[in-house]
This record gives C-alpha cells, structure tokens and sequence, in this order.
C-alpha cells in the first residue's frame, strides 16, 4: 500500500528558486511530490526541475495548464517530457485534438492530467461563456464531461474539487487519477481563505483521491514537516 506521505503534493507557491529550495529540503522526505506551478517556472525557467531533483527523491510536478491548439501544446510538451517530470497539466478546451496530441507528446513517464473547471468557475460563470444550459446545466455536470473527454484523449487522470471526486473515480475507473486541492485537515488553523469549497484529508481520500494538493496548511504551519506527517498518518487511517 502507498505510504500515506505518496498523497502529498506540495506546491511551491514562492517567487525565487532559494525559496523554492528551503522547503523542497526540507519537506523532501515528508511529500511525495513538489508542484511547480506558473509563478515559480516563469521566475526560474526549466532549470527549477533540476534543481529540485537534485535536493529530492519526491516526484515533479508541473503545473503548466497549457491551452493551445493541438500542435503548439504538442511541442510544448515535447519539451516537457525532455525535462521528465512526472505529472503536468492541460485545460480541457473546447478542441478534442488538444488533449491526445499533448499524451502523445509527453511519452510514457511523464503523465498528463487535465484541468477540467477551475474551482474558481460558478454556475453562473457559464451562462455568462454562452454553455447552453440544457447541455451543462452546472459546473459538476461539466466537470464530468471534461473528464470522459480526458479519459478517452488518454489522459492519466484529472484535477478537479474533492466534491468531484468520488463521481468521477465512479465513472472512469480506479485507475483514472483524481488530484485534488482544496484540501484543510480539520486541525488547522489558516482556515478556508480563497479555497470555496474545502475538505479534509480524510474525505479527500475516502472520496477516491490519489493526490492530495496541500499548500498553506503546511507552508504556513509553525512546523511543516510535522504538519505533512499528520496529513500523512491521516491519509493512511483513511484507507
Ligand atoms: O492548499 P492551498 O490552498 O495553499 O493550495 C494552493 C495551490 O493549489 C496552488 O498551487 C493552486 O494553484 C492550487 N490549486 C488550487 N485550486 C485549484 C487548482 C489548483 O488552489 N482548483
């Protein structure tokens, strides 16, 4: 069974690759992977995945949420996969190429998830875009379309909000990922902040996720290391 630290992604929010690097050290044995997302690579470029792998056995996972038509995303993640990190993202998009040109692109280690809807997206976001609503009458019933759409592109799996989580594990099969953020152990105390809908680890994991996104509730606890151990001893008594 996965160690329940495996779950773990934590995403490297910061602004300078010394930054970076501090808590990659120090969180390198407690995670299972680092997130590197958009404000950390255009500050450091490609070299920040070196750089991470060289401080860490935890995976790399790379946050690009790239949305472009089908042959730009694929030689982009060509290049992706020459960095071999081991996860990173595409929107879903209207363009049913995008997502199977950008699997076929990254090659076999490195493991496409797709973005289906942006937690910060509301139902009324939709009739706004112009989605009809006898088609995708609300963001939940999008998410899923997406994620078939993800599934039969070849995608490894998804992020989504843990609500989402258990329906789509239903629907596409255990072996389909879900990760998902919005995560708050019910000990903390940075509360729910900009997250709209949050859950525990626990139900996290109960609903069928395999990585878990953490970020504040480590980042900002007065004990990182010892906050990702509890994360993790709660993940493995929620299996
Ligand atoms: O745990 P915390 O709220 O600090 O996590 C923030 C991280 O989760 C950021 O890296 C953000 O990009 C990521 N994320 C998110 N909501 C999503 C998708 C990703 O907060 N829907």
């Amino acid at each position: 069974m996965r160690p329940g630290k495996d779950y773990i992604v934590f995403p490297l929010d910061l602004a300078s690759m010394a930054e970076a690097l501090t808590y990659v050290r120090r969180l390198g044995d407690a995670v299972g992977l680092f997130k590197v997302g958009l404000e950390l690579f255009i500050r450091c470029g490609p070299d920040v995945v070196a750089a991470i792998r060289s401080e860490s056995a935890a995976g790399v996972f790379l946050d690009l949420k790239l949305h472009d038509i089908p042959q730009t995303v694929a030689r982009a993640m060509a290049g992706v996969a020459a960095l071999g990190v081991d996860l990173v993202t595409v929107h879903c998009g209207e363009d049913p190429r995008m997502l199977p040109a950008a699997v076929a692109a990254a090659g076999a280690a490195t493991r496409v998830l797709a973005v289906t809807v942006l937690t910060s997206v509301a139902d009324a976001d939709l009739r706004g875009a112009g989605l009809d609503p006898g088609l995708v009458p609300d963001v939940r019933q999008l998410v899923r379309r997406r994620a078939e759409a993800a599934r039969q592109a070849g995608c490894a799996g998804v992020v989504c909000s843990p609500w989402e989580a258990a329906a789509i594990k239903a629907a596409a099969g255990a072996g389909f990922l879900v990760v998902t953020p919005g995560i708050r152990p019910a000990w903390e105390g940075v509360g729910s902040q900009d997250q709209r809908r949050v859950t525990t680890p626990a139900e996290a994991v109960r609903a069928g996720a395999d990585y878990l996104v953490v970020g504040r509730p480590i980042r900002d606890a007065a004990d990182p290391v010892e906050a990702a151990r509890r994360i993790a001893a709660e993940i493995e008594a929620a299996r």
